[in-house]
């Protein structure tokens, strides 16, 4: 294929992208739950649909059958995600105390700890809570698990470098392959039971070769083991990373599934395998809407400031670079959005840093202050990572799935009735 080609079908995706974007958006902004809810909070907030989190869900579990996933509470903790997980039968995967607080109805074999440092006093709470499977890429954190209850295991991390993810989670975490023989063969002299290995091949990454890749040397390096030491490495967790199309379309979960499951399916009779993906099953289900609050002529153009920002639920874009859809609730159905009245537009977010941008060169109508404007896919990364910077509250999270009654929308802590 040659360039020019290749750039034209990218071009392609990325228009049906677009697309199916606003078609969703559209549908989500003009249900009557929605609008109770922009009623009811006001802008900016962030509109969570539990439904589509299961629908993710079950499609991860007919992709891959042979995997236990535990979602990554991290993405985003907020309880009607984790219960809509819980009642698929869904893990998670905790990184903190204050995680697992957040599964505290979850049975505790469902539960797996993966931050590879942890203080000794999480640990110890974690073990009497329960939790029996830990993370360690280190001699000291291992230490930390001598004496522990015999049912304790430990998975080994490996790093997979990878630049192209948005966020490289082997940069700071992670053992090469020798380096984590060597902790296996110390873990066997203190008496502390290893039983696998675990990596994280990057978030956001668009690579299913990276998964292969990763997949297929830590195979060999516990079969390598297993024939070489006394030990018996049964787990394998091959982490979260599963991409998601903001600006422009990767790789479906069915095709990223059918490569992982080109090597890993043969193993999947004698291994547990697990994985930890946060991103693909939250981000589809938030929607972001928000308001103009201020329009400006500078010297590049024209820009809007929105009641919400880099340092709220934009956080993605700073903290990831990930560069979310912005669309104004009254262009919904322009496809593309051409008209002469369109001009390229900065975004901007509410508070007085100049960092506070959340995208430039965005074709817009002409906007008003109180025009509402709304970005799909804001689930992962983004009310989880948001400050309150400049003294500003958390964005609220309404839920308008399915199930929710218009005069019902029901906030993180309250069902509150919409006159
Ligand atoms: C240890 C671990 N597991 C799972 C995840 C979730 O990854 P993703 O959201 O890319 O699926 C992360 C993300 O930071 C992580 O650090």
């Amino acid at each position: 294929m040659t360039e020019r080609t290749r750039t034209r079908a990218q071009a392609r995706r990325e228009r049906t992208l677009d697309q199916v974007r606003r078609a969703e958006t559209a549908a989500l902004v003009r249900s009557d739950i929605a609008h109770a809810a922009i009623a009811l909070h006001g802008t900016p907030v962030l509109l969570l649909d539990p439904e589509r989190v299961r629908r993710q869900y079950r499609r991860l579990e007919a992709a891959l059958p042979f995997v236990a996933f535990h979602y990554a509470v991290k993405a985003l903790s907020h309880p009607a995600v984790i219960d809509a997980l819980a009642e698929e039968g869904c893990g998670f995967d905790v990184a903190t105390g204050e995680e697992l607080t957040l599964v505290s109805g979850v049975p505790r074999d469902r539960i797996i700890h993966t931050h590879p440092i942890k203080k000794p006093s999480e640990i110890r709470a974690a073990i009497a809570d329960g939790i029996r499977t830990f993370v360690v890429d280190n001699e000291t954190e291992l230490e930390k698990f001598a004496g522990a209850p015999e049912d304790v295991r430990l998975l080994v991390r490996l790093a997979y470098r990878s630049p192209n993810a948005k966020s490289d989670l082997s940069s700071k975490f992670g053992l090469g392959p020798f380096e984590a023989e060597r902790l296996v063969i110390r873990a066997l002299e203190r008496g502390i039971r290893v039983c696998g290995f675990s990596f994280h091949v990057g978030s956001q990454l668009d690579d299913p070769g990276r998964f292969v890749t990763a997949i297929e040397r830590t195979l060999r390096l516990l079969d390598r083991l297993e024939a070489i030491l006394p030990v018996r490495l049964d787990t394998l967790d091959i982490g979260g990373g599963f991409p998601v199309a903001y600006d422009a379309a990767v790789t479906d979960l069915e095709t990223l599934a059918d490569r992982i499951r080109s090597v890993l399916e043969p193993r999947a009779d004698r291994l547990r395998i697990l994985a930890e993906p946060g991103r693909i099953l939250a981000a589809e289900a938030m929607t972001l809407v928000t308001s103009v609050v201020g329009v400006a002529e500078r010297p590049d153009g024209r820009w809007y400031y929105l009641d919400d920002g880099v340092y709220g639920s934009y956080s993605n874009v700073i903290a990831e670079d990930v560069h979310p859809l912005v669309f104004a609730l009254r262009d919904l159905d322009a496809c593309p959005p051409a008209d002469a009245a369109h001009r390229w537009a900065t975004l901007a977010g509410p508070t007085c840093d100049s960092a506070d941008v959340i995208a430039r060169e965005v074709l817009l109508p002409d906007l008003r202050v109180g025009d509402l404007l709304a970005s799909p896919a804001m689930g992962a990364y983004t009310s989880v990572t948001a400050t309150r910077f400049n003294g500003r509250e958390a964005t609220p999270i309404a839920i308008v799935g399915t199930g929710v009654r218009t005069g019902e929308v029901r906030t993180a802590s309250s069902l509150q009735t919409v006159p």
